[in-house]
């Protein structure tokens, strides 16, 4: 009931445009620094060297949403091309996320469109893959339908797959010669569109996770449940499914021990590094996911 409370709290909070926008410039505050790898690109390229260096590869994630004008949509392209442009630069390992609302979609898709091909271009040409982060269901179907116009052209694109969604399976089954990153759902979202009950969307995740798996193509399980992941590597050792056919993801700061001990098995372990100064949304859903994880915010707010 109380995590019930909490989890609606901070996903109201979540969608303050008015803290979102005053957030930004304030810099990372309330604990955020420990999920928020910083607010410029070379402080998030140090993040990515620290953890290459202990054999965890990165996806990085300009941090952006809901953006309403074109201005803000074209700089925050811009902004993603010039990330991209440091990653090859540095010759870190990582992979680039993106969410298309970030990118202009609830101003006009055809233009989303346009910036993300203007992003995936550059990636290509660094050979570097391209994740489209999935958002809240009133955007799921422009999100796909955006991906298909994409793969027409590009390779090193993927999307993720949210286990809470009813439509969740019918998705993978639609995109199974596709990589895909598979995760529980981080929004709140209707009865009709969405199971409500934690052990449904458990269950309805494992299930698509072992669909993808046997499909034969690449699977991200983007978790930090052990007991999911206890599972996935039971079940990819029962069906002789090897480890270059699926990753283990997590966000930056969350279960730093867990992550290592992964990659120390012989897993891919991705890290989801978040940066930039529109913290605030990605915060909140953090927030929202783990009572728990308000004691960062709480730490935070004597330490920064
Ligand atoms: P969940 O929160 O259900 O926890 C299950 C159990 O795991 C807990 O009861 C606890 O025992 C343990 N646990 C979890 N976190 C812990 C912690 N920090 N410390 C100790 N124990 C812990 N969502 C989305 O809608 N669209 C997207 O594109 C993405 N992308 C994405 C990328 C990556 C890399 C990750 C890891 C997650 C996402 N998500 C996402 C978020 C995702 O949908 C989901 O909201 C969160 O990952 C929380 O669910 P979990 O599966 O991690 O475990």
């Amino acid at each position: 009931m109380v995590e019930k409370v909490s989890r609606n709290f901070f996903l109201f909070l979540s969608h303050n445009r008015l803290i979102s926008s005053g957030a930004k410039k304030w810099g990372l505050k309330f604990g955020a620094s420990q999920v928020v790898a910083g607010v410029a690109i070379e402080e998030m390229i140090e993040s990515l060297k620290e953890l290459n260096q202990k054999g965890l590869v990165c996806t990085v994630d300009h941090l952006g949403e809901y953006v309403q004008s074109k201005e803000e949509a074209l700089e925050s392209t811009a902004m993603a091309i010039q990330t991209l442009e440091a990653i090859a630069a540095s010759g870190v390992s990582s992979h680039m996320s993106v969410k298309l609302t970030q990118l202009g979609l609830d101003i006009n898709a055809e233009f989303c469109l346009e910036n993300m091909k203007k992003i995936v271009r550059v990636a290509k040409k660094h050979d570097i893959f391209m994740r489209i982060d999935m958002e809240d269901y009133t955007r799921c179907q422009k999100t796909l339908d955006i991906l298909a116009e994409l793969r027409k052209d590009y390779e090193n694109i993927g999307t993720v797959i949210q286990a809470y969604l009813h439509r969740a399976e019918k998705d993978v089954d639609e995109l199974q010669d596709l990589s895909l990153r598979l995760v529980k759902g981080a929004y709140k979202e209707r009865a009709t569109v969405a199971y409500q009950e934690k052990e449904k969307v458990d269950e309805n995740y494992f299930n698509i996770i072992k669909k993808h798996l046997l499909n034969g193509k690449y699977t991200a399980i983007a978790s930090h449940d052990h007991h999911i992941i206890k599972k996935v590597k039971a079940f990819a050792k029962e069906n002789n499914i090897p480890k270059s056919q699926f990753e283990f993801q997590m966000l930056y700061g969350m279960r730093t021990e867990m992550q290592q001990s992964i990659a120390d098995e012989g897993y891919t372990m991705r890290v989801y590094v978040p940066f930039g100064k529109d913290w605030y949304g990605y915060f909140m859903r953090r927030l929202a996911e783990r009572p728990q994880n308000v004691k960062f915010a709480l730490r935070g707010l004597f330490s920064n």
